[in-house]
This record gives C-alpha cells, structure tokens and sequence, in this order.
C-alpha cells in the first residue's frame, strides 16, 4: 500500500475510532447503562481500530519518522491507555455482570472519546513535530472534557460553569497564542539582519551585500538589458492577455558560452510591485540571487538593478522575478538562460522549449498552436524542456529515439536511448533531449494541452501523421550510469516534514502549507557552515505535490522512498515530493549565504511553503518583509 494511502487509513481509523467511542456512548445512554451488547461490542470494536492505528502507524514509521512521530508518541498511547482503562470499568457493566452505574460509564465512554478526538487533533492540526506545550493543550482538553460530562451527569451547575469556562479559556488561549507567535515573532531571516546591524556580531561575519561578483571579474564581458513591464499580448492561437514581461513573451533567451562575464540591468519600467531577477538553478552567489527581502530591495518602477556572474556551468536555466513571483511569473515575468560550453553544444539543432500557461492558454516555446520549425532530416537535436508553471507536466517526444541528455543543468552520462516515453518536468526544473532527426520528423506534445505542439521536420512532413504514443514515464532515478560515485563518510541530518494545516499566516488564519508544523517566516532555518555535508530526508504528508527548490545548490538524490537512486547521479535544483513520497538528498555546503529553500509551486510558497538556508556568520541587511514568494 503507498504511503498516502496510509496516511488516509490512518486518519479514517482515527475518526472511526471516534465514532465506534461516541456509538457506544449512545447506546449505552439510552439503555442507562444497563445490559447492552452492541454498546460493548462498540467498545470491543474501538479497541481494535486503536490497534490497528498502532499497525499503520508501526508500517509507515519504516518510511520517515517525520510521517509518524504525533501517532507513535501520543495518539496511540494515548488511546491504548485511556480505551484500556475504559474498557475495564465499562465492559462488566454493559455486559450486564455489574449494576448499572451510568456518571461512571457514561463519563469514561466520553473520555475515550475525546482522546480519539486528540489523536485526530493531534494529526491534523499539529501533525510533525508535536511538541510538549500542544500535546499538554490537548491533554487538558481531553481531561476538561471528562470533567465537564461528569459535571453535566451530576447536575453540578457550579462545576459545569468551571470545566465549561476552563475548555472555553483553553480553546481561547491556544489559538491567541498561535496568533501572538506568528504576528510577535520576527522570524528567523529578520533575526539574521538583526545580527548585521549589532556591532557587537559584526565581526566575522560576513554581508550578502558583499557576496557580489565584482565588476571586473575575469571574463569577456557580455551584457544585456532587460526591461520589466506591462505587456498586452494576443496568443498566435488569438487569446489576449494582460501580460507582464522582461521584453518579449517567455522572456529574451539569454544564451552565454562559458568562460563569459555575463552582466544583466534590469530596469523597472512599470511593475508596480517591483521586480528582481533570481537566476533559477544558476549557481551564483548570493548578493546575486535576486531574493528581494534576503539578498536585495525589490526593484521598484524607474529604478535598475545589475547582476553579474560567470558563466561557468553549461546548461539549461531560466530566471524570473522573485517579488510576489506567484503573480508576476504567471505573468510573464520570466525567461530562459542558456549557457554554452566553450565552442558550443553538439547538436545541430539546438531549442529551448518553455512551457507556460497564460491564462487559460498553455504556450509551448512560442506559441499556444502546433508549431513546426523545417530541418533537413539528418542532424542531432536538443530540446531544452523548462517549466515554467506551478505544477509539474509531462512531454512527450514522439516520432525518433532520444536520450535525456541534461536535467537541472546537469549532464546526465550514459542515458539509453528510449522511445515513446514521457518525461515529467517538475515546476521550475528543466530537461534537455538529445535525437537525430529522421526523414518523418518528430513532434513534442504536452498531457498539459491538446492544442500547443512543436514539431522538427523535413519540408515535405505533415507533423500530424507522426504517431504519438506514451508508453509510461520515464524514471530518472534509475536512469543512466552511476560510475563511480563517491561518497562522503560523514554526514549531518537535517529534516523537512511538508504537510497543509491550520495555521496564521500574517496575522491572518489560513489552511496553509507548512514545513515541519510551521509557515513562513517562522520555519527554522537549516545552519550550515561551510564546507558541510548534508543528508537531507523530506518527506509529505500532504496530498499535493510540492516541488522543492533550493536557491544556489544543487542536491544529490540518494533515494526516494527508502529506495536507492542507482542511475546517473542526479544533481537537481527542484524536485518533486509527490504525496507521500520521502526524498533523501545530499547538499554539499560550497556557496556561502542566505539561500531561499522553497515549494515551486508558489502559491504554496505565498501560503508559508518557503524556508532560508543559512551559512554561518551571513548576515543580511535587508528586511524579509518584502520577501513575497
Ligand atoms: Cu525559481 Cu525561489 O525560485
Ligand atoms: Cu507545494
């Protein structure tokens, strides 16, 4: 069974388990605790679902103890221990052997059920990592509870108003103190620009502002300008669109060659929420990575900001704003990066495929329609796939054999060629496909539109005769050689536990995306120093995909779902934690800094899904109020 489907049984068990405690309750009130048979055959049964949670949760623990620890330490003893005591005071009664008591019973048969009510609780709205104060809360509430049954069963009207008004403050007190932290707290970035302004800690410390490339770095010098503004665009397929763009629909496509300084102003011409440039899987260092709020201001309208790197990593990448990047993205407010190895790739053919959805139309490359680019048959190809939505899509290249040639700006050794199988591209991450174009020409389709396509082929090619077929997805975890990977002896370990619960998200509630129980800015940061090896394990309790990216590294996938990755070693920049899946990546701390580590899909992010990666002794002078995604 998959792990979310037991998660799903899991939280089914524990309602049932509610619901078995709250039948017998019934039951055994309308007979007034005389003899009643289904009342403790109800008893009996909820004995056995808190077993059976206790097996799930036994099954699910082999995957990641950030999936079960709530359930290990507190739901299932809880409920064993509570149900075994109630069941020894309630079953002699209900099976007619005693005489009818029905405060004690009746009260005994709520106070299992308010603890199957606190397993539940407990998972759904503390979930990982359940600590002392809220499982204390969720004690108390439970003991109120029974108090306040025994009361009501006495008649006591005075000690009724007391458990009445003690669950009522409790309730209260909670949830203004859940406020209170996410309104009163400053954060764990703003913590770190509290550190850069106290002299006190300014020694050996270092700024992000001065975690620049320098202007007169080595390299031949390439510049660009690119220019934020509003854009009103008609689709080739004649959908109109209020756009906003860096000059063009899906962005110029810088292309750079290694061994360039490349140089980049951006000017805000009219974006009202300002705009940044962050170099997605691009490497750089930090005061360029374009998190306004972490590494730099939000450039606002009329004003201009430059960034540099070297261009020293072939591949394929994209940039975009990172200022309420959930809305200008979606926009268009982005593009893609292209770095050439010296002298220029193999392929004779060399496209880059951006799929964006404006609207309600899904453009591939340029265009929202089928598209053909003429070539004579004959010359290898690539195809540089980049998704640049929120969710992940699947391509499907149909019509010749390919290879995967790159993934997140990584070459990919030893790939078998393969036919008619889809790859999936998670949100923000990139593939590049390597093919020999034949005399029929090949068409690249997407499940993401029926409409969009882009053939490559001869001049005499009707591209719709070209037979597309999917014959399942390609797995890039067991894909391509492994050589000889070594890896380092000693690691540290770090855990991220992605899960959607009930939570204050800037003062206001929200059904937000949460990290290891918390939303942004409250989430801990991951510390590194420099030069430190990290295993880090995630792990989703949600049943959404979230597609993790970590600004300014890539990781290695070690396994997913405790299963080894045996290919090509993959070295990505996002990847996609689908419902209960655990990932294990390996992050070596080599690029100094305070890194943004967040879901892709950024509505998750704007809703608390975003964390920071700190360097030791980084500081940051700007203020993480402006970070918007
Ligand atoms: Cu492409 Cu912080 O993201
Ligand atoms: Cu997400």
């Amino acid at each position: 069974m998959s792990t979310s489907l037991l998660l799903l049984l899991d939280l089914a068990l524990g309602g049932a388990c509610a619901g078995a405690w709250a039948g017998a309750t019934v039951l055994a009130a309308r007979t007034r605790t005389r003899q009643s048979t289904p009342a403790a055959a109800l008893v009996g049964v909820a004995m056995l679902l808190v077993l059976a949670q206790a097996g799930v949760a036994a099954l699910l623990a082999g995957q990641a103890w950030g999936l079960v620890q709530e359930k290990l330490v507190f739901a299932v003893p809880l409920q064993l221990a509570v149900g075994i005591a109630v069941a020894v005071v309630t079953l002699p009664v209900l099976l007619g052997r005693v005489r009818p008591r029905p405060t004690v019973v009746l009260t005994a048969l709520v106070a299992a059920s308010a603890s199957a009510v606190a397993g539940v609780l407990a998972r759904v709205l503390i979930g990982y990592p359940l600590t002392a104060v809220p499982a204390i809360a969720l004690l108390l509430l439970v003991a109120v509870t029974t108090w306040l049954t025994a009361a009501l069963l006495r008649r006591d009207r005075r000690q009724v108003v007391g458990a009445g008004a003690l669950a009522g403050l409790l309730v209260v007190a909670s949830t203004g103190y859940a406020w209170l932290s996410d309104i009163a707290s400053p954060g764990a970035i703003a913590a770190h620009a509290h550190a850069a302004t106290s002299p006190a800690s300014a020694e050996g410390t270092v700024s992000v502002a001065d975690l620049r490339t320098p202007a007169d770095a080595p390299g031949r010098l390439r510049h660009f300008d690119l220019t934020a503004r509003q854009q009103d665009i008609t689709s080739p397929g004649g959908r109109e669109f209020r756009a906003q763009t860096f000059g063009a629909v899906g962005g110029p496509e810088l292309r750079v060659e290694v061994g360039e300084l490349v140089e980049v102003t951006l000017l805000n011409e009219d974006i009202e929420d300002g705009v940044t440039l962050h170099w997605h899987g691009y490497d750089v260092p930090n005061g360029e990575d374009g998190v306004a709020g972490a590494t730099q201001e939000a450039v606002l309208p009329g004003e201009s900001f430059t960034y540099r790197f070297v261009a020293d990593e072939p591949g394929t990448y994209w940039y975009h704003t990172h200022q309420s990047s959930a809305d200008g993205i979606r926009r268009g407010l982005f593009g893609t990066l292209v770095v050439l190895p010296v002298g220029g790739i193999e392929e004779q053919v060399d496209v880059t495929v951006p799929l964006h959805t404006f609207g309600s139309t899904v453009w591939l490359g340029a265009s929202d329609l089928p598209e053909v680019r003429r070539v004579m048959a004959g010359p290898s190809a690539r195809l540089r796939l980049v998704n640049t939505d929120q969710i992940p899509h699947r391509f499907l290249l149909s019509g010749a054999e390919y290879r995967v040639a790159a993934v997140d700006g990584r070459e990919i050794a030893g790939g078998a060629p393969v036919i008619d199988r889809s790859v999936r591209v998670p949100a923000g991450g990139r593939v590049d496909l390597v093919f020999t174009v034949p005399e029929t020409g090949v068409v690249l389709t997407t499940e993401a539109s029926s409409a969009a396509s882009l053939a490559i082929a001869p001049q005499d090619v009707d591209p719709s005769e070209i037979e597309v077929v999917d014959r399942g997805e390609l797995d890039l975890l067991s894909y391509g050689e492994r050589g000889d990977l070594q890896l380092p002896a000693s690691m540290t370990d770090e855990e991220i536990v992605l899960d959607r619960q009930p939570r204050f998200l800037g003062g206001l509630p929200a059904n937000a995306y949460t990290v290891n129980g918390a939303v942004f800015p409250h989430i801990e940061n991951i510390e590194v120093t420099e030069g430190q090896v990290v295993r880090l394990t995630v792990a989703n309790r949600n049943w959404e995909t979230h597609p993790m990216h970590l600004h300014g590294h890539h990781v290695l996938v070690l396994s997913r779902n405790g299963v080894p990755a045996t290919g090509a070693p993959l070295w990505l920049d996002t990847f996609d934690v689908q419902p209960g899946e655990v990932w294990q990546v390996m992050l070596v701390a080599d690029n100094p800094g305070i890194w943004m580590d967040h879901c892709h899909n950024l509505d998750h992010a704007d809703e608390g899904m975003m964390m920071a990666l700190t360097y030791r002794g980084v500081t940051t002078p700007y203020d993480h109020t402006g970070i918007s995604g």
